[in-house]
Order: structure tokens, then sequence, then C-alpha cells
């Protein structure tokens, strides 16, 4: 399969046609943003570190009953997956506080959430990202019925259940992490984007180490040694 017109870059990705109607490429970037846009930078290598980690999450997800939009990693940089109306809400998983939630609630960074939560961003880089409830979404019609943000919090926490333990056995604290969802061709809702050390956080357990961007967002150094140990782990090295 081969890329045809550009039909949208975004700040990690590329998105490409091809010859088939219901599927896209993605070329996985090297660039870095943080802070929505404001601070950038690039390592190489990182484009095709992600492709290869999310290739692999996408396809234990897929193992498990979670529909996504993975076809298949057609080389370093590129993915190939079904094309989708894209649903414009991030959907972000919290197991334990740092970031935004200690930021926002003033809840001590690392604490384990006595229940992961599950909130929703509106996806709109001019405004912000600004949090949105149920109503927000409704009103915004980014979604038709209250049926659909349901299932997206359902799903997610499904991900969460399997995504958590398999970490954990590979020595990761999963602590939070952003997904993403479309809607296919026949309107079923499944996964889209990617699952990487970008939208993901993890805590090495014994260390503590962070194993993600935020070694970029905070100016720790060492971001490309930490994503290429999270795909060994992945692939049990
Ligand atoms: P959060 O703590 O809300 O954001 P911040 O990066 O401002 O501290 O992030 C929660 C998780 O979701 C974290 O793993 C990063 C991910 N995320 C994204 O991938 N993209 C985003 O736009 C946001 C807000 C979060």
């Amino acid at each position: 399969m081969e890329k045809r017109e550009l039909l949208y870059e975004g700040k990690a990705k590329k998105l490409f046609l091809t010859d088939d109607d219901n599927l896209v490429i993605s070329e996985f970037k090297d660039d870095l943003t943080a802070f929505n846009g404001e601070k950038k930078s690039s390592e190489s290598g990182k484009g095709a570190l992600n492709n290869k980690i999310s290739t692999e999450l996408f396809k234990l997800l897929d193992s498990k009953g979670i529909p996504t939009h993975f076809v298949k990693m057609l080389d370093d940089n590129h993915m190939l997956h079904k094309k989708v109306d894209v649903i414009m809400i991030e959907v972000i998983v919290r197991n334990v506080a740092t970031g935004s939630l200690t930021r926002n609630l003033g809840i001590e960074d690392g604490t384990v959430l006595p229940f992961t939560l599950v909130e929703f961003d509106y996806k709109n880089d001019d405004l912000g990202d600004p949090k949105l409830n149920d109503q927000h979404a409704l009103i915004l019609e980014l979604v038709d019925h209250q049926d659909e943000l349901d299932k997206l919090r359902r799903v997610a926490r499904e991900i969460n259940d399997i995504l958590r333990p398999y970490f954990e056995e590979k020595g990761l604290n999963l602590v939070d992490f952003k997904l993403e969802f479309g809607k296919d061709k026949d309107g079923n809702i499944i996964l889209i984007d990617e699952i990487s050390p970008d939208n993901c956080r993890f805590w090495d357990i014994e260390s503590g180490e962070k194993m993600d961007k935020d070694r970029f967002r905070q100016g720790l150094g060492g971001l490309k040694v930490a994503y290429e140990e999270v795909l060994n782990r992945i692939l049990g090295k």
C-alpha cells in the first residue's frame, strides 16, 4: 500500500490517503511538542519508536477484543490503518495523580487514586483543549448520544484493565494516558491515534524514573533511551 496525497499534518504525525478509500497511512514524525505546541524540539528515531510501541499495543488490544484502527506497520515510520471520522474528545485515564490533575486540584503528586479516573478534554488547540463534562460534549455535538460517551468511558476502562497489569509485569507503572476514538465507515466506535510514551506516563516501578514525554516537558534529557527501554520491555528484551 502506497502513500497518496497528504490529508493532514498534525504535531506528531502526517496522514496520507491511499488507493483504498477506507485506509490511510500515518507517518510518525520525530517532532516533539508540549504545552499546546509552545515547547518544540525533535529527536531522531522517536517517530519509529512510537510506531513500534503503538503497533505492539494495538496488536495486544486487538487480541483482547478491543476494536482499533490498526491494520499493520508498513516500515519504521509508517502505519496503515482504517480511516475514521475522528471524535473530537481526548479521553484521559488516570491511575496516579500527576500533571494537570495535581496542578488543578491540588492532589499531591504520586497519589494513587482510589479508583481509576476517566476525564474528557475537548480536542481543540485554539481553545487549549479545555475539560469537558457530558453536557458540554452533547451541546457541542461531539457525539450523537449520551450512550456514546458512556461507551468511551467503558472502553477506556477496559483498555486500562488490560494495559495496567501488562506494564506492571514489565516493571512499569502506567500512571495515566490519553486515548482518541473515531467512527469507522459502519459507525462503530474504534480506538485510533497512537499509544506511546508521547501520550502515556510510565514510571519505572523500582527507580521511580520517568520513562515518557515528561523527560521532554521537564527538560530531563534521555528521552530516546527511555522510549527504547519501554519498547524493549514490551518486546521482552
Ligand atoms: P495531563 O496531566 O492532563 O496533562 P499535562 O501534560 O498538561 O500534565 O495528561 C494526562 C495524560 O494524558 C498524560 O499521559 C499525557 C496525556 N495527554 C496527551 O497525550 N495529550 C494532551 O493533550 C493531554 C492534555 C494529555
